[in-house]
């Protein structure tokens, strides 16, 4: 952690944490990992094998199922919503000019991400393609066989 040196009122040098120099920083870095993530999904899931035709339900359970993919999801799902929050709260700061509504907005923001953020991670972690699971289900049969329902 770089701190900034600055005066505080007893004279004394202090050493501040600069939020702004690391969100810049940020999100030029997490700009960086979004691109290869996000493309490395588009190319994976719409042209990979068949491609765009082989989306269904068992496709995401499949890349659920694997820890690689469980990671690369999580980790875009995290840097795509602290990068989304982060640049949206540059755009309060420049341009909501009421300090009350300024704080409420930015606050909003980390809520909304903080709150996606943990719902996502769950999902991906604690996803399950037999719960619920009916015998009309494609995914019936393997659900049986992995001893998830029915005997
Ligand atoms: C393809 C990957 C992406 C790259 C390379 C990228 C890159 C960047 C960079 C470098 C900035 C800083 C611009 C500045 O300070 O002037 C930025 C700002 C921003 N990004 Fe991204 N970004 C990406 C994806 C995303 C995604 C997925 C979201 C939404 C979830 C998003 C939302 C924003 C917002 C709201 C800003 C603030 C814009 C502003 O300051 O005017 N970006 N992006």
């Amino acid at each position: 952690m770089t701190a900034q040196t600055a005066i505080a009122p007893s004279g004394r040098r202090t050493r501040r944490f600069n939020l702004e120099k690391w969100g810049w920083m940020f999100m030029r870095a997490s700009g960086v990992l979004l691109v290869i993530l996000i493309f490395g999904h588009l190319f994976v899931n719409l042209m990979l094998g068949e491609g765009i035709h082989a989306l269904d339900f068992a496709f995401i359970a499949g890349k659920f199922a694997d820890p690689w993919w469980q990671w690369w999801d999580v980790i875009m799902l995290w840097l795509a919503l602290i990068h989304g929050a982060n640049g949206m709260r540059t755009i309060v700061n420049d341009y909501v000019t009421h300090p009350t509504a300024r704080k409420a907005l930015i606050w909003a923001l980390g809520l909304a991400a903080g709150l996606l953020i943990v719902l996502g991670t769950l999902v991906v972690f604690t996803f399950d393609p037999c719960l619920g699971v009916t015998e009309s289900s494609t995914l019936w049969d393997m659900c049986v066989a992995n001893g998830s329902v029915g005997n």
